[in-house]
């Protein structure tokens, strides 16, 4: 018997991955848009479909656009409900999804921050099945990070299900301890925008010295891509693989001198995450 081995791995693949009938994503801004770009690349789902009173595109055959829950047809019964909306519209909106989706009670996962598995408990039902999720922007060229939690009791193939939906977008890992939800915040969910604003002053310091700002985008993205390879890939501490880039009396000395005195760089951005982190948790406390 002949076969085609990219065929054969298809078919495997398929085995493997969950295959989703159809996905409501609800909210489709900054976050929601960049998993979504994603998920219909891959072909996660079968049939998407999108809530979004001001970002409706293009229908296609199998993604369709809704400007309210209303608007979406009766028969649209998802078999998962991503929730990308800001965390403060979640408790005026969830009630009316509570007893729309009542008969065939979907898997909800939500990527907002702050927002708690109990406060998702009194909203949809304690026999909700529900996955916290913190993804990043990065999902949208698939180098997300994202960080899962859900209630013990949820089923396996719901846990499956949340996990092939994030790992496709980049890598995911799961924890037990829900409280750490502000800390992952912190650090993977808002960290895009340290490391953007990071990449944006070494450019900017660039250009303040001479250089052309494409030269400078240019340098500031190599080093810091090839700074990420070589820490990933090298055996030696963070800490190691800085001091082999400064000589002592150098030029790399004498910057790094500038960016750790009095705590400098670590106890910025220490304050930064901490802020972040606390704000994370006024948004739970909000509930
Ligand atoms: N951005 C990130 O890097 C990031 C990372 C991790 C997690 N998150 C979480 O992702 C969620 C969305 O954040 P975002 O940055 O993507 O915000 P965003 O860009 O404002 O996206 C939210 C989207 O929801 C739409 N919307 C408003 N009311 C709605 C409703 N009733 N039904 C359906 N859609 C509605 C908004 O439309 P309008 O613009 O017209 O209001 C907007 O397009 C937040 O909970 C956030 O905590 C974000």
């Amino acid at each position: 018997m002949h076969y085609h081995p990219p065929i054969l791995l298809w078919a495997l693949y398929g085995l493997y991955m969950t295959s989703i009938p159809s996905l409501l994503l609800v909210g489709c801004g900054k976050m929601g848009g960049a998993l979504l770009e994603r998920w219909k690349q891959s072909a996660i789902a079968a049939q998407f479909d999108i809530i979004d009173p001001t970002h409706a595109q293009k229908n296609e055959s199998n993604v369709h656009w809704h400007t309210s829950l209303d608007a979406i047809p009766a028969t649209c019964s998802p078999s998962v409900v991503v929730l990308a909306v800001k965390p403060q519209q979640l408790a005026q909106l969830l009630p009316a999804y509570k007893i729309r989706f009542a008969k065939n009670p979907p898997l909800y996962i939500s990527v907002a921050a702050g927002k708690t598995l109990s406060f998702y408990a009194a909203q949809l039902g304690e026999h909700a099945h529900v996955v916290r999720a913190m993804p990043n922007t990065p999902a949208l060229v698939a180098q997300g990070m994202s960080v899962l939690c859900a209630a013990s009791t949820l089923p396996a193939s719901s846990r499956k299900i949340a996990t092939d939906l994030l790992k496709s977008v980049g890598k995911c890992e799961w924890i037990d301890d829900e409280a750490k939800m502000d800390a992952v915040t912190a650090i993977s969910g808002c960290g895009p925008a340290y490391v953007f604003l990071f990449i944006d002053s070494l450019v900017k310091a660039g250009v303040a010295m001479g250089l052309a700002e494409p030269l400078a985008k240019t340098l500031a993205l190599q080093t810091i891509s090839g700074s990420i390879e070589l820490a990933a890939q090298s055996t030696r501490s963070l800490e190691q693989l800085r001091i082999d880039v400064a000589s002592p009396g150098g030029a790399t000395q004498a910057a790094l001198d500038v960016l750790m005195k009095n705590g400098g760089l670590i106890s910025l951005i220490r304050d930064a995450a901490e802020a972040a982190e606390n704000r994370s948790q006024e948004l739970s406390s909000d509930e």
